[in-house]
């Protein structure tokens, strides 16, 4: 719950855009940030910072990587995987394979570098010249994918679900294919998990739901709980080539950051954590699919995986993320006129129904 200093609440289905997956003051996250407040906040990455070992060994037992990289935020996750793609080739004699190959609809964050590579008209307008090294493909079309591999491609990204693109959930069988397409032609395979990753679709990343793992991954948002942290995860066989003194951050994988991402571990892998995200996720999706199907005049579906929810409107979606907010309900408007649910992993079956009953009462004004 999210109160104003004039008394009203809301529930917060947005969770800081799929920030807060812990929700708003999680008692064993202010406990972990307070107890390091009052040791070390920053010492920088000349020194080991046991945080920083500790998170990286959980996330990596705790996934197909060997290795992390921490940063503060998911533009930089992103870079960094780009940068590993890179250097994997050009350090092996390949100076020319420098390309990407993204998916049209796709956000990967605010740099120079990631709004070319999610390549929206909008966000590269008045900052030409747009960063070269990005082709983009349709979304889950894997013979458009193959027909843009050139000698000069080093790497593929995508979001297992688009976020910001409107709730896109990609088809196992095209992850498969782009998997098995990296393979054949040496490329790597990275995913961007800023917004999948961290328990939203169900499971402590969405890959896990495809069969295939990438060669790298980039992660934030939910990491920290609402604490800035972003971290970039991979095999030992490509992020070999990173080798001192290649990347850096000041900040990145600071003591505080650590403590607040090390909490957000502590509460995920406790047994029976995803269980209870795929259960109230399952009852979330019960209650939705036919309140989609009663105010068919203002939603068209309901699309997504686990608390990952996009409701496609029939009206515009910056109208309904008012009238959800008018009701005491905040969420999240993407792109194709989606609004996002992307509700805290923590949330019960009551905040559901009550998330559930608002939504009715919206549809049902919205509707005339
Ligand atoms: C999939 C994805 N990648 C990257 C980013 C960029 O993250 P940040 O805003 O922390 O730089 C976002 C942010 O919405 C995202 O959803």
């Amino acid at each position: 719950m999210l109160y104003t200093d004039d008394g009203r609440s809301f529930l917060d289905f947005g969770a800081g855009i799929a920030v807060n997956a812990l929700g708003h003051a999680h008692p064993h996250l202010v406990a972990a940030l307070k107890a390091q407040a009052e040791k070390l906040w920053h010492s920088s990455n000349l020194y080991r910072v046991a945080g920083q070992e500790k998170l990286a060994a959980r996330l990596v037992a705790n996934s197909f990587a060997d290795t992390a990289f921490f940063c503060n935020s998911g533009a930089e996750a992103v870079e960094c995987a780009i940068k590993i793609a890179r250097r994997y080739h050009q350090a092996q004699g390949a100076k020319d394979k420098y390309r990407v190959i993204t998916a049209r609809g796709a956000f990967h964050g605010r740099t120079l570098a990631m709004i070319a590579a999610g390549g929206k008209e909008n966000h590269l307008d008045g900052f030409a010249p747009k960063v070269d090294g990005f082709d983009q493909v349709a979304c889950g079309n894997l013979n458009e994918a193959r027909a843009a591999i050139t000698p000069q491609t080093a790497a593929v990204a995508v979001e297992l679900v688009q976020g910001e693109g409107g709730i896109v959930p990609l088809d196992p069988d095209y992850v498969r294919g782009l998997r098995a397409m990296a393979d054949e032609f040496g490329l790597l395979l990275i995913f961007d998990e800023v917004q999948t990753g961290m328990g939203r679709t169900g499971k402590l990343f969405a890959y896990e739901w495809t069969g295939v793992t990438p060669d790298v991954m980039a992660l934030a948002k939910g990491l920290g709980g609402g604490f800035p942290v972003g971290a970039c995860l991979a095999t030992e066989s490509v992020a070999k080539y990173m080798t001192a003194g290649t990347h850096g951050s000041t900040f990145g994988g600071n003591p505080l950051a650590m403590a607040a991402a090390n909490a957000v571990l502590d509460v995920m892998l406790e047994p029976g954590f995803m269980e209870h995200v795929q259960k109230v996720a399952g009852y979330l999706w019960a209650k939705l699919t036919p309140l989609v199907g009663k105010h068919s005049k203002v939603f068209e579906t309901a699309r997504g995986k686990g608390l990952m929810i996009g409701l496609k409107c029939r009206v515009p979606n910056g109208d309904v993320v008012t009238r959800f907010m008018n009701e005491g309900l905040l969420t999240v408007g993407a792109g194709d006129n989606v609004v996002r649910l992307l509700p805290p992993l923590i949330i019960t079956e009551a905040e559901v129904d009550a998330a559930v009953a608002m939504i009715d009462r919206a549809a049902v004004s919205l509707a005339v």
